[in-house]
């Protein structure tokens, strides 16, 4: 076949024709790797983070108008963009032009921490803003939905894009209809006066003519008379886009396999992830018939190739011009819509595609096929129509029509008087997921009367594929709609629909009960749509109604403290600096490791993984791999030339396993290539044979009945708990468990290696959170000394305790790589390929017995800790360690007993993550002093009260700490919060609603900071400054987004008494800061910001002589008097931290520099028949001393709650029974989305705090308050148990974490999932393991 050509516009008048595109090739890749335009990132390569949002624009000769749409560059496949005008956020603004108002407004408001996020968010807005320059605040989170951020809390991001709504600038923050800026709250401080975190008057206005316009070249080419067949051929693959229908039929007449590629959300995710090949593809785009919509009395008939958005769009645009009865159908669709996957898909994802993708939980099909719709096809025999009906979807990824057929449209039928439409769905999360079970519904009655005239219901999610309830509307069709024939419909349908306990998807008592809630709640519309009509009359009780959930976003509150009346204007500690990269971040100029430019020769390296738990490894064949295009090597562990091991604690832990593996995820060796595809190719091609060996062990269960633990086994104990259990008035028994978590860096880990040449020198670029171990581990297995070995950091894309261990590892496997071929060598992990391989946060399983008073207060503690700690010990030991340092958490418990212990598992080993350990030591805390309450049926912040520590205080470890700061944020949370008034409020709601609960919570926190490993705590600063005055600073620590770098130019600023300007920090490096120690522990910044000043001081001072010497003087004739009087303008700086220790012998010590403390307040609204919540309301108040940065520190607030919030309540990592991790990608693993930020989310920072143990009396504030995110959990918990006590259920309950709507919609325990028979355990296998 002839090549043909294909163009496109990039960047700002940048025209791209690409005479041999590869049909593999996707959008991404080619701007990354061709274009090197490398602002649009990698994140998951499925359309599920946004992190490679474009803008595509097309013009549309039949109507001549352009259209522009956000889509992610990781679906679209490059030959599918002929004609098409892309615009990348380098084409928007950058640096050295001028920047974009959307990137500027992101950065200003502090949306962007790490960065990595930014580029996709500043083009979901953009696209937004080229079709609606003034959008509403409901447009903008529907834009935003499908861009995930790990590190902000979204709210920030949310505060920039707002500014460019006209909507009403009331917060609503004093109730409805009453602004904060009618000064009612503070009336000691006017607005005005208050701090703000930016100015929008600051702001460059949005001038949409100025905008880029669409390539003329590109309309020339669209209205050409005589457009062409094109056809591209790749290595595997050919590409053909016919321009006729009757082409169309031909070709897929003539290879009736070759998949029809529309939006490619199917079939690119199927290529990518399951390795399905088509050796050819047919791409009907520029089929005309395919899009043309038409209008019958019947209904409507929409193109099959017609883009969700544009049905969505279609359909509301008819909505308001028909007859309301008509439109039911229509209503219902655009309702689906709107929550289908996000717009990015939307925008791209066609009608046929969904249709003919046949998913099983597919959101249109049950919603079409109840609506009686139907489809229009054509092959070679001809044209017919048919039906979409139960008969139409056949099994998994299946449909009726024969292989041959193309469909050409679908039609939309109108609604009935008297006929009623309703689409329900559940999901993991909100917005942007595929739901855990939808349907469709649809009644007829003939006219005046409740008797039903037809019916028909679909479910999503029963099933492997869309299912028909048909027996259910069987029993209800010629009844009376009434309770009599509902309840009959609901026990037929639990039996039509019945799972079996292991059937594929799992939560299966969740999506049975799913299934009768949503046909209650079509009963509840359809009673009232019956009582409009005057059809029956009797009242639904108010109680009885279910509103949607709240969704509109409030505005926030950001406090914090003013700098001193008397600080010089210059300093800027203290003030709300922006970070120091965000503009470039915002524009995509900003530089992560991936970005480095491809060096000559550079070779890319991709692992191979055992896909076995426990097993021996009987024979590795690579021969196929080496056959490959492209492939170079393969590295095992005979090729590493020194250690082959890690050790820690007396473990040793394979770089790439030798003879055995024990987990699935494990490295096995490496494929090295010239490309990513080849590598990976390579990859697949490689062959392992194994030998199972027998149990192996995955449940923290299993562990312990084997004693398979890491040692040590740690415990603690103070006064004497069995003796004071004999003395208390009562004692409550109960457990916990708390999943893991995936970091979720949106940055996967990504290293380059780069020999330099001589005498084994390497340059090894990596993304970490500790340069320096990279560089001990990549010396110690290359055998080389250290100094050969030099680390550099530029910034992380997020890190989160992950880029520690496991980074070094893969940096010293692609060292090897790099030292055997004498060649860079790169190695980026791809999501999936990261979740698998890296392990996470560690799975806890708490034991606890309480004794306590019957006036609260808790006498006796007894608490045992088990975590799951994978296949190899990493850190767990000190994780372990750290869960029982925090177990008191503010809680004076006289008679204290932790023990911990980490379970050896055949999981892929887990390791740190933020908050180390004290995220799941606190929560079972707090879940016991929370049962206690219920147990004694008093409110469960009295309860925390009672218990608090007060006046000068001695935790368990004995250590002495005054707790008022503490007090004074509990208080001061509960003071803005309006605690007790909200409580009441709470309680009426619950009373006037059963099937909407309310809860609310308030949880404090005490989090000790630096390291318990005393030689930890220390840091390093090398400080240049140049002739020309402008001052290079190198320090220890790695800018992951939180911002140290920022902080550290402003320390700098303040010692040298110069503008932050002057200050330039280009990375991070073994070789200018020798023996660094991590980014962690939420020391960073209290380390290095002393070593940094240490070394402005010194350098200061020597400057001194100059400055008396010509007091008028400027800093740059200083600096250069001092070069001439030859005074070194170079200093290092150093910080010896305190001496920490803990003597676990003795059970004493003094772990911590000292404590950040907080409080929280959170109120959801829970739907109890589908455990879907929101969060309405969060009050945070932080004691961080004097913040160095308060848009720094707030945002690091804000993130880590929302980190937690994912941790307590949506991500949920599954094992298959043989320990294969299911959850690989933002498909299947949740993270909070803006749909999951609180509507009002307020963060106080405690005013007048002082910390003499940090830099200018700062706190660190990295960790602590993820644990706060669990104030949901409990807020959740208490909506639960409102719900409950409708049930009659009172007393203590369990509810593990996270509380997935799963987990509070089955702890309701309705009537409905009342009805679903338990599955007995052991009579079936589970899908996934509970570990
Ligand atoms: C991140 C993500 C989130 C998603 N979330 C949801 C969700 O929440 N709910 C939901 O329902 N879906 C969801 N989807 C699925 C998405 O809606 C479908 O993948 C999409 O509609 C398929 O359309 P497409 O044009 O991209 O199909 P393609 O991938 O281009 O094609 C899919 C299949 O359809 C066939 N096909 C396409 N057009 C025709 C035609 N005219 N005639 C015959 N065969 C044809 C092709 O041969 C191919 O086999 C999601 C997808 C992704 C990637
Ligand atoms: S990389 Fe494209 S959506 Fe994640
Ligand atoms: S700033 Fe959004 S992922 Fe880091």
């Amino acid at each position: 076949m002839q090549l043909s050509t294909f163009t496109q516009v990039l960047k700002y008048k940048f025209t791209v024709t690409e005479n041999h595109a590869d049909p593999e090739t996707m959008l991404l890749s080619f701007l990354r790797e061709k274009l090197r335009l490398t602002g649009t990132k990698y994140g998951c390569g499925g359309g599920g983070c946004g992190a490679c949002t474009v803008m595509v624009s097309r013009y549309q000769p039949a109507t001549k108008t352009i259209i522009h749409y956000s889509a992610n560059a990781c679906l679209l496949p490059l030959c599918q963009l002929h004609g098409a005008a892309v615009i990348t956020v380098e084409g928007i603004g950058s640096t050295k032009t001028r920047i974009h108002p959307v990137q500027e407004r992101i950065a200003k408001a502090h949306g962007s921490q790490c960065g990595f996020c930014t580029p996709g968010m500043v083009m979901s807005m953009y696209a937004l803003l080229r079709n609606k320059p003034q959008p509403t605040m409901e447009d903008i989170t529907q834009a935003l939905a499908g861009n995930l951020c790990r590190c902000t809390g979204y709210r920030p991001i949310v505060d920039g894009c707002r500014t460019f709504c006209q909507e009403t600038n009331c917060c609503q923050a004093n109730g409805v209809g009453n602004c904060c800026l009618n000064g009612a709250n503070n009336a000691d401080e006017p607005e005005h006066e208050k701090p703000q975190l930016f100015d929008k008057d600051d702001f460059l206005p949005l001038d949409p003519t100025q905008e880029l316009i669409f390539p003329p070249e590109l309309i020339l080419m669209a209205e050409m008379a005589n457009p062409q067949t094109l056809t591209f051929c790749g290595e595997r693959m050919t590409w053909v886009s016919p321009t006729s229908l009757e082409e169309l039929v031909q070709l897929k007449t003539s290879n009736p396999k070759a998949p029809l590629v529309m939006g490619n959300t199917n079939i690119g995710p199927d290529m990518r992830f399951k390795g399905v090949q088509h050796p050819l593809i047919i791409s009907p785009t520029r089929v005309t018939e395919l899009f043309e919509v038409t209008q019958t009395p019947q209904g409507v008939c929409l193109g099959a190739g017609c883009s969700l958005s544009e049905v969505r769009s279609l359909l509301e645009k008819l909505v308001p011009q028909l007859p309301e009865e008509k439109t039911e159908l229509f209503k219902a669709l655009i309702q689906q819509l709107g929550n289908l996957g996000s717009q990015q898909i939307r925008n791209v994802a066609s009608l046929g595609g969904n249709i003919m993708s046949a998913y099983p939980n597919s959101d249109l099909n049950p919603i079409l096929a109840a609506g009686n719709s139907k489809v229009s096809v054509i092959s070679s025999g001809g044209r017919r129509e048919v039906p979409l009906n139960q008969d139409f979807f056949v099994s998994f990824g299946k449909t009726i029509l024969k292989p041959e057929e193309i469909l050409v449209s679908v039609f939309i039928p109108f609604s009935r008087k008297g006929e009623f439409v309703r689409a329900f769905r559940q999901a993991p999360r909100k917005e942007s997921s595929f739901a855990t079970v939808t349907t469709g519904m649809r009644v007829f009655f003939s006219e005046g009367s409740r008797v039903v005239q037809d019916i028909s219901i679909y479910y999503g999610g029963m099933g492997p594929t869309t299912v028909s309830a048909a027996k259910t509307c069987a029993a209800i069709v010629a009844r009376p709609w009434d309770d009599e024939t509902l309840s009959r419909a609901y026990d037929i349908l639990l039996d039509e629909l019945a799972l079996p306990p292991s059937a594929p998807g799992g939560k299966v008592e969740f999506r049975r009960s799913l299934t009768l809630s949503f046909l209650f709640k079509f009963n509840l519309e359809v009673l009232q749509k019956l009582r409009e009509m005057n059809v029956i009359t009797d009242e639904l009780p108010e109680k009885m109604q279910i509103k949607p959930l709240p969704r509109e976003i409030q505005r926030s509150l950001q406090e914090f403290q003013h700098v001193s009346k008397g600080q010089s204007n210059q300093d800027p500690v203290g003030r709300p600096i922006m970070h120091r990269s965000a503009i470039s971040q915002a524009t995509g100029e900003a530089v992560y490791c991936d970005d480095i430019p491809k060096t000559d020769g550079e070779l890319f390296l991709a692992l191979v993984t055992s896909s076995r738990a426990h097993a021996k490894i009987t024979g590795l064949d690579v021969s196929e791999a080496l056959q490959l295009p492209g492939v170079v090597d393969v590295i095992t562990s005979k090729d590493i030339p020194g250690k082959k091991v890690r050790s820690m604690f007396g473990y040793h832990e394979e770089l790439l396993a030798e003879s055995k593996v024990s987990c699935i995820g494990q490295m096995v060796c490496a494929v090295v290539a010239d490309t990513r595809a080849h590598a990976k190719r390579g990859a697949a091609a490689v062959k392992i044979s194994y030998e199972d060996l027998p149990d192996p062990v995955f449940t923290i269960e299993e562990a312990v009945e084997k004693s398979s633990f890491f040692e040590p086994l740690r415990m603690i104990e103070r006064g004497n708990v069995t003796e004071a259990f004999k003395s208390v008035d009562q004692v409550y028994e109960g457990e916990m468990r708390m999943g893991g978590q995936e970091h979720f860096y949106m940055e996967t880990q990504s290293m380059l290696v780069v020999p330099v040449g001589e005498e084994t020198e390497f340059n090894v670029y990596v993304s970490t959170q500790w340069p320096t171990l990279t560089q001990d581990a990549v010396a110690e297995t290359l055998d080389i000394p250290s100094n050969r070995v030099t680390c550099h950091v530029k910034r992380i894309g997020g890190a989160f305790g992950g880029k520690v261990t496991k980074t070094s590892i893969l940096a010293s496997i692609t060292s090897v790589a790099a030292w055997k071929t004498n060649h860079a060598v790169r190695c980026v992990l791809e999501r999936g390929e990261d979740m698998l391989i890296t392990g996470g946060r560690h799975p806890i399983l708490g034991k606890y017995k309480v004794g306590f008073m019957n006036d609260g207060r808790i006498v006796a503690a007894d608490i045992q800790y088990f975590t799951n700690a994978g296949n190899t010990v990493d850190e767990s030991v000190l994780v372990v360690e750290k869960i029982l340092l925090h177990m008191d958490n503010t809680y004076n418990i006289p008679n204290l007993r932790g023990r911990a212990a980490a379970c050896r598992t055949n999981l892929p080993s887990n390791t740190a993550f933020r908050g180390f350990g004290v995220p799941q030591s606190i929560m079972v805390v707090e879940n016991m002093v929370n049962d206690v309450a219920v147990v004694l049926g008093r409110p469960p912040d009295q309860v925390r009260e009672i218990n608090m520590y007060k006046g000068l205080s001695v935790t368990h470890y004995k250590f002495e700490f005054s707790p008022e700061n503490m007090l004074r944020c509990w208080e001061e949370c509960k003071a803005k919060s309006d605690y007790s008034a909200r409580r009441r409020a709470i309680d009426q709601f619950n009373q006037q609603s059963r099937w909407k609960k309310r809860g609310m919570s308030l949880i404090p926190i005490k989090y000790g900071i630096a390291f318990a490993e005393s030689f930890l705590n220390q840091a390093a600063a090398l400080v240049h400054i140049y002739k020309d005055g402008s001052v290079l600073v190198n320090h220890g620590g790695t800018e992951m987004g939180q911002g140290i770098h920022t902080k550290i130019q402003q320390v700098a600023s303040r010692e040298l008494h110069i503008p932050p300007s002057k200050i330039y920090i280009s990375e991070t490096s073994t070789n200018t800061v020798p023996n660094t120690c991590p980014s962690a522990a939420s020391f960073g910044t209290d380390a290095n910001g002393m070593a940094v000043k240490n070394a402005c001081q010194t350098l200061y001072q020597r400057l001194e002589p100059l400055r008396q010497k010509d007091p008028k003087g400027s800093w740059e004739s200083w600096v250069r008097a001092a070069f001439f009087e030859k005074i070194s303008l170079s200093a290092t700086g150093f910080h010896r931290g305190p001496d920490l220790y803990m003597d676990w012998d003795k059970m004493e010590g003094q772990p911590y520099a000292y404590y950040t403390f907080g409080a929280c307040c959170c109120e959801v609204e829970l739907d109890c028949l589908t455990g879907d919540y929101r969060t309405v309301k969060t009050d945070i108040v932080v004691d961080i001393g004097r913040s160095l940065n308060p848009s720094v520190d707030i945002g690091q607030i804000e993130g880590a709650f929302m980190q937690g919030l994912g941790l307590y309540t949506l991500e949920e990592l599954k094992f298959s029974p043989s320990g294969l991790l299911y959850t690989r990608g933002p498909s299947q693993y949740k993270i909070p989305a803006v749909c999951d930020m609180p509507l009002q989310f307020n963060v106080y920072l405690l005013s007048d705090s002082h910390n003499p143990h940090a830099i200018y009396s700062s706190k660190g504030i990295g960790e602590p308050v993820l644990f706060l995110g669990s104030s949901v959990f409990f807020a959740i918990k208490d909506a639960v148990a409102a719900a409950r006590s409708e049930s009659g259920l009172v007393g203590p309950f369990s509810l593990d974490s996270p509380a997935t709507p799963e987990r509070a919609c089955l702890a309701c325990a309705s009537r409905f999932t009342q009805k679903i028979p338990d599955s007995k355990p052991g009579s079936f296998k589970p899908r996934a393991l509970n570990i």
